[in-house]
């Protein structure tokens, strides 16, 4: 049989993604399940989470699972990825043996693994998840790498339920870059660009300068989804044009991909762009828009206390939903 892994939702049909989202919202009503009774979840970690970590861990536990939480080169052996690696430095496993050991324990394995940011084109293999799912024997999913598909669905859900219908067509939706002290992952910004348009909204990526315009395989699955399910794909690098009538605005900060590993070049074009803040006057130019973010948020950094504390801001219910929907998918992968 054939293993299912959940890696990005591009991989998985409109059709599948919306019986996920109704279990999901099945979840948000009644938590408790048996779907993964006797089943285990391996969780790797090879960067920080709060919501991640808590959520995952907390699903399988209401499905009736067991979640184990892995963080490689800290409590756990740091492994190599390289094929044919000479394996002379820090790693101590590799993941051919990572990967294959784990399947036989657990029924599923989550990985969140960051980009280096050192080089984009390396980067941009997302190679430590591609590598647990080209070895591991049970289903892998993305908790985020260069994309973070688990957010997308939440994400989705909160917008669903905001606007009380399953059919997002006719939104007009913003995904602003916001300034941010450090250059972040583009993770976010990708899964947004492409779940939005899946759903069909009419899109537009703000951003300062055309530097900062996402990797051409999200722009062209973002172009693929607008000319496969309607709505529309706008560029803006004006606020204030980009703002007017929005439904949705969703902020994330990111960093420029043609300065990867020569940072110190892009801070003063990053510097230049602290005024694409979320605020109130930014939001009095939406057509009674909603305000989300993936979270961590640096308040008065990307969006201010008063849009945050907002009724607008449905944050908080979609960092809620993470709980529900990977529930769902959990389940889903689990009983295959
Ligand atoms: N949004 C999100 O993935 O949060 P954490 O980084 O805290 O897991």
């Amino acid at each position: 049989m054939t293993i299912r892994h959940f890696l990005s939702t591009q991989d998985w049909s409109r059709a599948d993604l919306d019986t996920l989202l109704a279990q999901a919202a099945a979840f948000k009503r009644a938590k408790a399940g048996n779907q993964l009774a006797g089943k285990a979840i391996a969780l790797l970690f090879f960067n920080p989470s709060m919501r991640t970590r808590t959520s995952f861990e907390l699903g399988a536990f209401q499905l009736g699972g067991h979640a184990i939480v892995l963080q490689p080169g800290k409590d756990a052996w740091p492994i190599e990825f390289d094929i044919g690696a000479v394996m002379d430095a820090e790693a101590e496993e590799h993941v051919a043996e990572v990967a294959r050991v784990l399947s036989r324990y657990v029924d599923l394995i989550g990985v969140r693994a960051f980009p280096k940011f050192q080089d984009w084109a390396i980067d941009r293999e997302d190679r430590v998840i591609h590598a647990f799912a080209k070895y591991a024997t049970v289903p892998v999913i993305n908790m985020e790498t260069i994309t973070h598909p688990m957010q997308e669905l939440a994400h989705i859900l909160a917008l669903q339920q905001q606007f009380g219908t399953t059919d997002l067509r006719g939104r007009k939706y913003v995904l602003t870059w916001t300034y941010h002290p450090k250059p972040l992952n583009t993770a976010v910004a990708n899964s947004a660009l492409q779940i939005a348009t899946r759903f069909g909204m009419d899109v537009t990526l703000l951003c300062p300068t055309p530097e900062y315009l996402l990797d051409p395989r999200y722009m062209d699955f973002a172009r693929r989804n607008v000319a496969d399910n309607g709505g529309s794909l706008t560029i803006s690098h004006d606020p204030a044009s980009a703002y007017r009538g929005a439904h949705v605005v969703y902020a994330k900060s990111w960093g420029a991909l043609p300065y990867f590993g020569r940072w110190a070049n892009e801070k003063p074009i990053r510097d230049a762009h602290r005024h694409f803040i979320v605020d109130e006057a930014k939001m009095a130019l939406t057509d009674h828009g909603v305000f989300s973010h993936c979270l961590p948020l640096r308040r008065n950094v990307k969006a201010t206390d008063a849009v945050m504390d907002s009724p607008a801001c449905i944050a908080i219910d979609e960092a809620e939903n993470r709980l529900h929907v990977q529930k769902a998918v959990m389940a889903a992968l689990a009983n295959q």
